[in-house]
């Protein structure tokens, strides 16, 4: 293999989606078995719903348990009520929180129809600085190199704060928003506290990621928000092969 591979992060490279998944799953359980009071900042969208299909039959079959850790999400769309079938507090009420025992005082994400926005940036980010900092960050990846809804050009130092979402992101999001388009602003954990994470997973899928994975091995700049993962010493990407096929080309 003649590809020029970034020091960093890690890169581990897995034969399909369903693999990926499971190694994902396996670390979260990892960390997780070996101090229960794990902090853990976790995503949304398509990419992880394998992982949480995997831990929560760790969960029921191999009593795995989330009893004592403490959840923060990555981001809410702004305006959305916690009941909105498309909010991030539903996506992970179906598909992760409601499933284990994860006890609902120390479930956390961002409050989209907050009546004050920008307190309730304060208020997120006060909670994860109370907690000690998170321990593991799992990421996915945006088209264009977003990670949590840190669109290019986010500042690395960002803190948790109202963004407002790029045009490709609605319209990828547009799923279950009736116009076609997702919401144009969002609350995000910003890039700052990211970083401060002791240890981040991104994980991304699909040769509709392989550009962006690429971008983020390349040169370091907040063009790329998943660029700034290179200068962290504990940031591991797990891709399947198709999101990898671009590794390298880009430098
Ligand atoms: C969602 C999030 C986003 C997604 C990214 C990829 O909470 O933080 O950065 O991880 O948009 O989304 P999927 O996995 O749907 O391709």
């Amino acid at each position: 293999m003649s590809r020029s591979l970034p020091a960093q992060p890690k890169i581990q490279v897995f034969p399909d989606y369903e693999a990926l998944s499971r190694a994902a799953a396996r670390v979260v359980a990892g960390r997780t078995r070996a101090n229960p009071e794990a902090v853990l900042l976790l995503p949304t969208g398509t990419t992880p719903l394998g992982m949480y299909r995997r831990l929560v039959e760790m969960h029921a079959g191999e009593g795995l348990s989330f009893a004592r850790a403490t959840f923060f999400n990555l981001d809410e769309y702004l305006g959305l009520t916690a009941d909105h079938p498309a909010s991030y507090h539903v996506y992970m009420r179906e598909n992760f929180y409601g499933l284990v025992d994860a006890d609902p005082r120390r479930v956390h994400v961002p409050e989209g129809n907050a009546p004050d926005p920008q307190a309730e940036c304060e208020r997120y980010e006060r909670m994860m600085a109370e907690v000690g900092g998170v321990d593991l960050c799992v990421l996915g990846i945006g088209r264009n190199g977003h990670i949590g809804f840190n669109e290019p050009g986010a500042p690395f130092d960002s803190r948790t704060r109202i963004v407002r979402l790029a045009e490709t992101t609605r319209l990828v999001n547009a799923g279950d928003f009736e116009g076609g388009r997702a919401p144009e602003r969002a609350i995000t954990v910003g890039m700052r506290t990211i970083f401060e994470s002791r240890e981040i997973l991104l994980l991304a899928s699909g040769a509709n990621k392989a550009q962006a994975v690429a971008a983020a091995g390349g040169e370091v700049s907040e063009a790329v928000p998943a660029s700034m993962l290179r200068r962290h010493p504990a940031a591991t990407f797990l891709l399947d092969r198709e999101a990898a096929s671009a590794v390298g080309e880009i430098s």
